[in-house]
């Protein structure tokens, strides 16, 4: 993969379409160095995503769009009178690189529905993979405006992992609406777990925080349940990498004891998703697959052993908190308070 210089662009977006490349910034190397990846093949974008240059939900599943378009453009080339079998095929590899994020298949299913002829095959795929990051900038814009209705003047609130630009189209999720809020001056602090193993706080939230002059304090994750105790947090506000039909919420590992946590405390939690991350298809989080990651994430820190020789590890990068812990569900068909089966299929027949 060839790196380049950062592009210009007013809204920060963490890939950008070049008609026969796609650029990627290496999530890996911030918030020390911010470098773009260039990305010709599906299997770069494969490797992309697998190994977290890319990584949040949504982002994962434009870039996987964008790969489908890289991909029917080779495939064209070598296999001229088979290319749509290989193409298939390709997808379904690139499908297995993340489990829990429903938003990677949400988005080749949309490429692999389209109608594709031999002439016109990369002009549709790319119109649809474009549509697909427009789209989704368009529902964080609504839901920035959506969750941060939801919060009083004066909040403290706490996030977990990333959820900002870098793991979206753009403008994020839940961070979109940590954003919104304190432009909209409704914020006393900002909390940010540090997020282990990977560190999507402390790196990324914490960044992206930064660049948007907003005062952010790290905590360790186990200091979640004594910051609520010792302080008064408002809101714990996070987003999910899948919703299952009942509610129940697929989220960066941590998350389930931070709710727990506010729940004992008497902080609301809000849960903000685009609807592709909603699996009507999936009736509890119990049937979600947990990704469990190399025990290397876990042993070692920035590349050096930490942990005694001879230690193993458990490393399930996503935990799933139940439903009930949930007081608000802010999506861009709708908010729903206490989600359950009949309200999120209610709001799946209103819209869908
Ligand atoms: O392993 P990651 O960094 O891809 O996990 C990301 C998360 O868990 C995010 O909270 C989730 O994808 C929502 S991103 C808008």
């Amino acid at each position: 993969m060839q790196q380049s210089e950062t592009p210009q662009d007013d809204l920060f977006q963490p890939m950008i379409w070049h008609g026969s490349h796609l650029q990627l910034l290496d999530q890996r190397l911030l918030p020390h160095q911010e470098q773009w990846l260039r990305l010709e093949q599906i299997e770069q974008v494969a490797d992309a995503i697998k190994n977290l240059a890319v990584r949040g939900a949504p982002a994962i599943g434009i870039t996987a769009a964008y790969g489908a378009v890289l991909a029917a453009r080779r495939c064209q080339q070598q296999y001229p009178d088979d290319w749509h079998r290989v193409w298939l095929e390709e997808l379904a590899e690139l499908a297995q690189t993340r489990p829990t994020a429903v938003n990677l298949r949400w988005a080749l299913a949309r490429m692999q529905a389209l109608e594709l002829s031999d002439s016109n095959a990369f002009a549709l795929l790319e119109q649809e993979a474009i549509a697909i990051h427009r789209e989704d900038i368009a529902c964080n814009q609504q839901l920035a405006r959506s969750g941060s209705d939801l919060i009083q003047a004066g909040s403290s609130v706490l996030t977990h992992c990333n959820t900002g630009p870098l793991a979206t189209g753009a403008i994020g999720t839940a961070l979109g609406v940590i954003i919104a809020a304190w432009q909209q001056g409704r914020l006393k602090q900002v909390f940010a777990d540090e997020t282990r193993p990977w560190l999507q706080g402390s790196r990324l939230t914490a960044w992206e925080l930064a660049r948007h002059q907003i005062p952010c304090q790290v905590i360790i994750d186990g200091a979640a349940a004594w910051l609520m105790a010792s302080q008064s947090i408002d809101w714990l506000i996070v987003g999910a990498d899948r919703i299952a039909a009942n509610g129940d919420v697929a989220n960066k590992i941590g998350t389930y004891s931070a709710m727990l946590a506010a729940r004992a405390h008497g902080a609301r939690t809000m849960v903000v998703v685009p609807w592709s991350s909603v699996d009507m298809a999936t009736a509890t989080g119990m049937q979600i697959p947990v990704e469990q990651r190399d025990d290397s994430e876990v042993l070692s820190l920035g590349g050096q052993r930490i942990a005694a020789t001879d230690a193993a590890a458990w490393n399930p990068v996503f935990d799933i908190t139940p439903a009930h812990l949930v007081d608000f569900l802010v999506t861009e068909r709708g908010v729903i308070a206490k989600p359950d089966t009949e309200k999120l299929t209610a709001l799946a027949k209103a819209d869908g």
